[in-house]
């Protein structure tokens, strides 16, 4: 079992994929002082493009299952690393959540969301949409956020997330303590 930092976006460029192998570095080294699992990371910008075709709300591909599917299902917790797009996560997000299996993906599932904007709301419209489905299916919500606004104004030439810094490193070390506390085996009893 593992933890994973997630990506969100698909997008070639994306600030919040910085923003999320920034967080996965410090919650690597923290896990690591602390004897806890193993961290990996997983982003959407790995989707295939056959994940797209309409067969795919019936059988997926493979490479989904097992790059996708099984570590999310096997997953000890989650921290999402999300842009806004339009006032609201990305599309492909939540396609991607369409596609995982039904119901027990997400069930007993730690997570924790950080949005990453332009925007002066540092995309709280797309994290709230997430927590409510995230809510929904099951999952356990982190109670703290990270909101990061005027994003492209944010990055150091040494690429750290600036003011940012401090709070991202705050917030894995308090969603790690909240998977600790939580720990039970993740298991799906039934709708
Ligand atoms: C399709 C698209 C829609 C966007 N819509 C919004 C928005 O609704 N609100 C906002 O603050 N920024 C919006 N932005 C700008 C993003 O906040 C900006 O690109 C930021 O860097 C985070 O997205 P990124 O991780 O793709 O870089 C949008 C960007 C794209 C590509």
């Amino acid at each position: 079992m593992s933890l994973i930092v997630f990506c969100a976006t698909n997008r070639p460029g994306a600030r919040t994929r910085t923003v999320a192998k920034r967080v996965h570095n410090f919650l690597g080294e923290l896990s690591k002082g602390a004897g806890g699992p193993i961290v990996d990371y997983l982003d959407l910008a790995n989707l295939r493009p056959d994940i797209f075709s309409t067969d795919c709300y019936s059988q997926k591909p493979a490479w989904f299952l097992e790059t996708f599917q099984a570590p999310i299902l096997e997953a000890k917790g989650l921290l999402v690393c999300t842009p806004e797009y339009n006032g609201g996560f990305p599309g492909v997000m939540k396609y991607f959540i369409d596609m995982l299996k039904f119901p027990e993906s997400l069930v007993d599932l730690p997570v924790a969301f950080i949005g990453c904007a332009d925007g002066q709301f540092g995309a709280l419209r797309a994290v709230e949409q997430l927590e409510l489905i995230f809510h929904y299916r099951k999952a356990h919500v982190y109670g703290e956020r990270l909101f990061i606004s005027k994003i492209s104004s944010v990055f150091s030439a040494d690429g750290s997330v600036g003011e940012y810094e401090e709070r991202l490193q705050k917030l894995a070390a308090g969603f790690l303590s909240f998977v600790n506390v939580l720990k039970g085996e993740r298991a799906y009893h039934g709708p």
